[in-house]
């Protein structure tokens, strides 16, 4: 493995093609994406995780307008694909390689300690093989392109460690081939909290969506749990406190204790200043899809060679080529 100091630090992140994208993505990690890339201070690279997505939809109509829908929302949040990587997964095969070749190295016990799998388990859930290796396939992702750094929030804290672990594990048996990517939390957006107050998440069913009209921030602010007795209602209050200042926002809330409906109401002013610029946006990115098609498959092109290039590494350095 040869470094070249003189070149700017690789940042690497994905997001699941899941359904629309809610304010906890955004301000736990896509703001990160948009501003870390505005640095110039990194080689950015941002991705589509559709075979992790393929974990939870198994339609493929679905699953097409799911993947255009998060390019989209990519673009519409200013990520400039002159200026970064903007790539689909499944468009890279050496993912799924680099995942098949860890899974001769990482252990079944191991495995079984990442949160998603334990809570699957508490469910009752019947578990997939996909969901059993998820951590697997991420720490493809985000080894095969020399990554230093992987914007995310809290909940994939996890996840980042595997990809470092199994990063050592591999080094350690056939020699330095992988960097060691560190996590990068942003404190007081690790867990942006949803509408009732546990994590904001599409599973929990408590989110407002990042490009939610005003019709649905205000139904969803509305339906904000109201947990105070004594005062400021922290369910609105960590909500509101991602849009405005905090001093300011405290000065507002102490002197309009008790008075929900003005909080709300100002919440969704608030939320809705901030959305629109960005669902305008979106809506006329959304005019051209055949565009956002082109920009996958260009950089499908040359993200493909990148990736290759390292996989040959990988396949040297375990013997599988000559
Ligand atoms: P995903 O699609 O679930 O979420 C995308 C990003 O949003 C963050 N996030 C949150 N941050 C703060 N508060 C919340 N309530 C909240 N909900 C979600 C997530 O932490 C994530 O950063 N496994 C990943 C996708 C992935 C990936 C990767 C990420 C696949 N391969 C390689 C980084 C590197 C996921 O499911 O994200």
């Amino acid at each position: 493995m040869c470094y070249n100091y003189l070149m700017k630090k690789i940042l690497l992140s994905g997001v699941k093609p899941t359904g629309r994208p809610h304010i906890g993505n955004y301000f736990g990690a896509m703001k990160q994406f948009v501003n870390l890339l505005s640095s110039g201070d990194f080689d950015c690279y941002f991705f589509i995780a559709d075979y992790h997505a393929l974990n939870f939809i198994q339609n493929a109509e679905e699953m097409r307008q799911n993947t255009l829908d998060l390019a989209i929302d990519y673009l519409a949040i200013g990520l400039d694909p002159k200026k970064a990587t903007l790539f689909k997964q499944s468009d890279i095969s050496a993912h799924t390689e680099l995942s098949c070749i860890f899974d001769t190295i990482v252990t079944m016990p191991y495995l079984m300690r990442a949160h998603a799998y334990k809570d699957a388990v508490a469910k009752d859930k019947e578990i997939n093989v996909g969901t059993f290796n998820y951590p697997v396939l991420m720490a493809a992702d985000i080894l095969l392109y020399d990554t230093d750094v992987v914007p995310v929030g809290q909940d994939q804290k996890q996840h980042v460690e595997y990809a470092r672990d199994i990063a050592q594990k591999f080094n350690s048996i056939f020699g330095e081939t992988f960097k060691l990517p560190e996590p990068l939390i942003i404190e007081g957006v690790a867990t942006v909290p949803g509408i009732d107050g546990r994590k904001m998440s599409k599973s929990y069913d408590n989110t407002i969506p990042l490009f939610a009209s005003r019709e649905e921030i205000a139904k969803a602010v509305m339906s904000i749990v109201t947990d105070s007795g004594a005062g400021i209602p922290e369910n609105v209050f960590n909500i509101h406190r991602l849009f405005k200042d905090g001093k300011e926002l405290k000065l507002f809330y102490e002197k309009n204790i008790g008075k929900y409906k003005i909080l709300k109401e100002a919440l969704i002013e608030d939320i809705n200043a901030f959305i629109e610029p960005l669902r305008e946006r979106r809506v006329e990115l959304a005019k051209d899809e055949k565009r956002v098609i082109e920009i996958l498959k260009e950089s499908a092109v040359k993200t493909n060679e990148k990736a290759n290039k390292k996989l040959v590494e990988v396949k040297r350095a375990i013997g599988v080529i000559y």
